[in-house]
């Protein structure tokens, strides 16, 4: 056995206190009944983020779904260090930082050489390669990509993806884990984006596109796939839900690791990523937000 099995998974660290993380912890705690660390080397986002955490789970109180007591159990079991060196040990870890290679390849690195061969390491990259991530680790075999949708909390999918080493233990723990917090899951290939990405990015690039050529208002382009599609968002708000320095960093790992020109990121993607209108989480993106 070279890596934690699921029934022995109790302590979980999540790294990275974003939403995406966030939402990952509270799932894990609260439906999976796990133990969480967080680590976050910014204090105000890990602050930030358990504010987030706690005001989800008052509103469940609120509503009936969950008691003050269960409320406070939840919480009990979650805490936060400053560092990898500095958090305490987990069966399991799922890294929840922004789409950089290298610094996702730093932290495994950093990962492997504070925690015990049999731990797992997740990463929840939305489109950079598992494999790449992996050889970053001592022990690549233990690593895999765990891809959770946002909101966490709300979103039914996980797509797992094996690297080029992954082993079938760690395989196998990583899709009960999913199975644990409520999940259902996908499996997908370690290729570029991915099942979700690989089908999604470009579909909002294109919407970017259309804007761009000026083939409808931001308000018809998204109303058309709203209303035409039934989903729950057009692609210019969704957009700017995920943030769009998100689609954009997606994007260029399509077009630059699959060399195909209709992955090219839309030139308005770009220049609003350089305005710094990164969507919701800025004030503003496609549109506007107070
Ligand atoms: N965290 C936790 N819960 C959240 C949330 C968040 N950030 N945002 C909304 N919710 C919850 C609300 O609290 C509410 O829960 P209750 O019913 O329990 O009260 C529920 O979601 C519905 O929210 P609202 O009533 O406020 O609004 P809505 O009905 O418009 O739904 C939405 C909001 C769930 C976000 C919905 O618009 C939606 O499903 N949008 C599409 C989301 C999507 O496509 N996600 C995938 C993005 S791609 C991705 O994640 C992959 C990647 O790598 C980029």
């Amino acid at each position: 056995m070279t890596s934690s099995s699921s029934k022995s998974i109790k302590n979980i660290c999540v790294v990275g206190a974003g939403q995406m993380g966030i939402g990952i912890g509270l799932v894990a705690a609260r439906v999976a009944k796990l133990n969480i660390q967080f680590v976050d080397s910014n204090p105000d986002q890990v602050q930030r983020g358990l504010a987030f955490l706690d005001s989800l789970l008052i509103k469940d109180v609120t509503r009936g779904r969950c008691t003050e007591d269960e409320r406070t159990e939840v919480k009990s079991r979650i805490s936060s260090a400053p560092s990898i060196s500095e958090m305490n040990t987990a069966d399991f870890v799922i890294e929840a930082v922004s789409e950089n290679v290298q610094l996702k390849r730093k932290i495994f690195r950093e990962l492997s050489e504070k925690l015990p061969q049999e731990t797992i390491l997740a990463t929840n990259t939305s489109s950079i390669s598992i494999t790449k991530i992996a050889s970053a680790a001592r022990w690549p075999e233990n690593v895999v990509g765990m891809h959770f949708m946002n909101p966490v909390p709300v979103m039914r999918l996980v797509e797992i993806i094996p690297g080029l080493q992954t082993s079938g233990d760690t395989l196998d723990a990583t899709l009960e884990l999913a199975q644990r917090m409520g999940k259902t899951t996908t499996m997908s290939q370690d290729v570029p984006g991915f099942i979700a990405n690989r089908l999604l990015m470009p579909y909002i690039n294109e919407a970017m596109v259309a804007l761009q050529e000026g083939i409808a208002t931001r308000e018809d382009i998204d109303t058309t796939m709203k209303l035409g599609t039934n989903t729950p968002m057009g692609p210019l708000t969704l957009a700017d839900f995920i943030g769009l320095d998100t689609c954009l960093a997606i994007m260029k790992v399509l077009h630059e690791e699959l060399g195909d020109s209709k992955y090219r990121p839309a030139v308005l993607l770009q220049k609003y990523v350089d305005a710094g209108w990164l969507g919701v989480k800025s004030g503003r993106g496609i549109y506007k937000y107070e």
